[in-house]
């Protein structure tokens, strides 16, 4: 478990399917462009495939930059072929698990699944970062404060320690944004539903040119960045909005 302010900014990249080892490099790459002295008040976080997390777990070594998987099973151990629990994520180095994002919930996961992961997480000590958001017919119809409601609702379990990730599904890979008043009221919404200690982020098309806004929106806790994260250099400009911001 981290010992974190949880209202310290959290930049998280999600490099999803993309990476191989080779990919270890962007650890020194990062160390470079935002050097240890800049990480001092604020949480980089990267998620990468699975596979990387041991052998970055190595290289960062006094662990400043946290590191998380995309997924993991509810089960601690069982007949689940090609499944990870969080507790071999733990022990491989994991610090975070992303769990219910978009892209999983398209292949069925439900709030009932999302919150069996998040508690899962917890059994293993490690902070489930929970993924919702509404979807374009459902922002729309003006679904998207009931729906994202309703998904915490059903995908929290009473766990001490976790992240919220709001990331319309409509905004990812898409460049398309919500406006700053549109993610203001959602991230007012649900710090009102869940109080003052969860970080809450956005995710959605971050990217440098769009991040200083996002991230100076009251109730933003940091970001979860996609196709930006996989550059470091981008990576790093958002996350130096993050510190001026906050
Ligand atoms: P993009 O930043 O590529 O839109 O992806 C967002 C995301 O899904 C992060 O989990």
């Amino acid at each position: 478990m981290t010992d974190q302010n949880h209202l310290r900014p959290l930049i998280a990249a999600n490099w999803k399917m993309h990476g191989d080892m080779s990919w270890i490099e962007k650890l020194y790459e990062f160390e470079d462009i935002f050097p240890a002295a800049e990480r001092v008040n604020i949480d980089i976080l990267i998620c990468p495939p699975a596979p990387l997390i041991f052998p970055m777990m190595e290289r960062c070594g006094g662990k400043d930059i946290w590191l998380g998987a995309q997924n993991c099973h509810a089960d601690e151990n069982g007949a689940h072929t090609g499944d990870l629990s969080a507790e071999m994520l733990e022990s491989v180095g994991a610090d975070y698990v992303i769990v219910g994002h978009s892209e999983r919930r398209a292949l069925g996961e439900t709030d009932a699944d999302v919150y069996a992961k998040a508690k899962a997480c917890a059994r293993a000590e490690l902070i489930p970062i929970i993924c919702v958001g509404e979807s374009l017919a459902q922002r729309e119809a003006g679904q998207a404060l009931s729906v994202v409601e309703a998904q915490i609702t059903g995908s929290v379990p009473e766990i001490a320690d976790y992240v919220i990730a709001y990331e319309p599904v409509w905004a990812i890979g898409t460049g398309k944004v919500p406006t700053l008043k549109d993610i203001a009221d959602m991230h007012a919404a649900i710090r009102a539903q869940l109080g003052p200690d969860i970080r809450i982020l956005y995710g959605g098309s971050v990217k440098p040119a769009n991040a200083d806004g996002i991230l100076s929106v009251p109730h933003v806790n940091g970001a979860l960045i996609g196709g930006a994260g996989l550059q470091m250099e981008s990576l790093a400009t958002i996350a130096r909005f993050a510190v001026e911001r906050k």
